[in-house]
């Protein structure tokens, strides 16, 4: 055990934050975190947007349907960036069309995810709480517009962070034994069995997103998940493939 595991372990969403700003300093070294990330062969295809302008935070908030969006100390969205790239390949004279197959989206949008939870674990390490968002792909096409990004480059995570404002349970994680396997994936004849004591546990989690309704056990919340989806996120493969991304 160590600081930093410490800090992994302890990891939560924080969905309220008090109404102080970070500061300029730290933000540029949340951004140094994210610079030293490892970045599939050292091609750095992501780039990240602090949102400060109140009028388009305001906006993501509502297009994630999520005010503490609005609310948060910085607002970053990580973005899957090729163009960078192929500006660069271009001034030499180089034919960029393998930037629309799938790999080379993979590529961007891993690098930008990595950096994300990198992000995450240094401004939880310094007393701060934050909350991924996926929201912000709820409406894709208008946030490329919102935040003008030019081709090979789309939304892929927004991150708020800022100084917690609530202190939420530690959410429980599926036991190793249903997700760690040893050199290949097994059958399961008895996953079900494997999570009843999981899903009670679930039961007990107190979720302070919506206080008056008890946490569905985590079966029924995968189920739900199956049948339950903003319809802007069914149009995602669209989006990206307008900005050119996925072609092939
Ligand atoms: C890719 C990704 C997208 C997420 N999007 C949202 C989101 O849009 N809004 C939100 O409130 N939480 C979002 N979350 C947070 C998850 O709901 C949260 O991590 C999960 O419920 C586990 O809870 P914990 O982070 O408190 O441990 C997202 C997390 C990930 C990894």
């Amino acid at each position: 055990m160590n600081e930093t595991i410490q800090v992994q372990l302890n990891h939560r969403s924080i969905r309220k934050f008090k109404p102080e700003p970070i500061s300029q300093e730290t933000v540029n070294l949340l951004v140094d975190v994210a610079r030293h990330t490892a970045s599939s062969s050292f091609l750095q295809t992501y780039s990240i947007l602090s949102i400060t302008d109140p009028a388009k935070k305001q906006r993501l908030a509502e297009i994630g349907k999520q005010s503490y969006i609005a609310e948060a100390g910085h607002l970053f969205v990580m973005v899957a960036d090729q163009y960078r790239n192929q500006v660069i390949a271009e001034s030499q004279g180089v034919d960029t069309a393998i930037l629309g197959g799938t790999d080379r989206f993979m590529v961007a949008a891993s690098d930008a995810l990595l950096a994300s939870q990198n992000i995450m674990v240094a401004a939880e390490s310094l007393g701060l709480g934050g909350v991924f968002l996926g929201s912000i792909l709820n409406q894709a096409d208008e946030v490329i517009q919102l935040l003008d990004l030019p081709e090979h480059v789309v939304p892929i995570l927004g991150i708020a962070l800022g100084y917690p404002d609530q202190s939420p349970q530690l959410k429980p994680r599926l036991p190793r034994e249903v997700m760690h396997f040893e050199n290949s994936y097994p059958r399961y004849t008895s996953i079900l069995d494997q999570l009843k004591l999981y899903d009670e546990v679930v039961e007990t989690y107190y979720d302070l997103r919506d206080t008056s309704k008890r946490v569905d056990k985590f079966t029924k919340q995968v189920a739900n998940s199956m049948t339950r989806t903003h319809p802007g996120r069914l149009e995602l493969l669209k989006f990206y493939q307008q900005q050119k991304f996925l072609l092939k």
